[in-house]
């Protein structure tokens, strides 16, 4: 390995800054040149990129983003595509790539290494932790005390008008945002993709808080859940069956991707980005650097696409004993 190239792709998460961090350091630390590619997939296939010293990466641990800038390439999902970004790897003369991304990006990532013969290392960057084999990924720790306090706030008012709160939390496919803020806030119900709770059994469930003496009541929803189709929806159906309720919807959006990454996501950044360079240094490829118990796990990247990590079930039942 004499040149190691990253870049970010997809959505981007707190914390892929100290990962890019501890790439370009590593690669310095063993004396190996570091190529910065920008705007992911797509900048490799314009030929964007830069070369990264020790001191190009200073000043960035702190801050939300990508520094490297990120994007969803369409061109890159082409046979074409990846040829053209093939050509910037040989005339930059990259010997191997630490991708840092989500599912999607893995998958391209994938691709092209078998494609190309190119070694290629993923490092997970999503706020939604909906990777095997990691039980965090960069930004989900972020996300998720960014979500509970935003929520915190949501509460004060909800409290202050005795109104229902559908406070919708990011998560296209998964719940995990929505499970673990909806019990660091004390919802009345966590509605999440992988578990499909009726309208019937929702509308039961704030009747009982009515009459348990419950004035005000927030729901958490994962951007991916069912229930009622969107969260409009559901705010519409629970007006029309339960007209005692006031009801507000607060969609959280994308603010749950930004901010300086919390102490979790920096070291959880520099540890991966380390081990993504001494991997390729030791030949290793087609692998996502994750952790689990604190400890760096090496999981197959075709794995960590596909088997989705299994929600814990056993969060949404405790959250039901704290809402007798
Ligand atoms: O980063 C993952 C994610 O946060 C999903 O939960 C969400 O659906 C998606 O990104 C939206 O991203 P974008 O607006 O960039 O397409």
């Amino acid at each position: 390995m004499k040149n190691i190239g990253v870049l970010t792709s997809g959505g981007d998460s707190p914390g892929m800054n100290s990962a890019i961090r501890a790439v370009a350091r590593t690669c310095a630390h063993y004396d190996i040149k570091c190529t910065g590619i920008v705007r992911g997939f797509q900048g490799l296939i314009e030929n964007n990129t830069k070369v990264l010293y020790t001191r190009s990466v200073r000043g960035i641990i702190n801050r939300g983003g990508t520094f490297l800038y990120s994007a969803r390439s369409d061109e890159f999902k082409t046979k074409e595509g990846r040829k053209q970004a093939f050509k910037t790897i040989k005339e930059n003369e990259i010997d191997g790539l630490v991708v840092i991304g989500g599912d999607g990006s893995f998958t391209g990532g994938l691709i092209f290494m078998e494609e190309h013969n190119i070694p290629v290392v993923g490092i997970p960057g999503t706020i939604d932790n909906d990777l095997y084999g990691t039980s965090h990924t960069l930004g989900y720790d972020t996300a998720l005390n960014t979500a509970t306090e935003a929520i915190d706030k949501i509460r004060d008012t909800a409290i202050s008008h005795h109104r229902l709160f559908l406070v919708e939390v990011m998560g296209r496919d998964a719940g995990f945002i929505a499970l673990n803020t909806g019990l660091a806030i004390g919802a009345q119900e966590i509605l999440i993709p992988e578990v499909n709770m009726s309208i019937d059994n929702l509308i039961n469930s704030l009747k009982r808080s009515k009459s348990a003496g419950k004035t005000s009541t927030i729901i958490v929803v994962a951007e991916g859940d069912k229930t009622g189709n969107n969260v409009f929806q559901l705010a519409d159906t629970i007006e029309e069956k339960l007209p005692r309720y006031e009801v507000r919807v607060s969609v959280l959006g994308h603010m749950q991707r930004g901010g300086s990454p919390s102490c979790f996501d920096r070291v959880l950044g520099t540890q991966t980005g380390i081990t993504a360079v001494e991997s390729l240094i030791n030949n290793e490829k087609g692998i996502m650097i994750g952790i689990n118990n604190g400890k760096i796990n090496k999981t197959e990247l075709s794995k960590a696409i596909k088997g989705k990590t299994k929600i814990n079930q056993e969060l949404l039942r405790m959250s039901k004993i704290m809402n007798t």
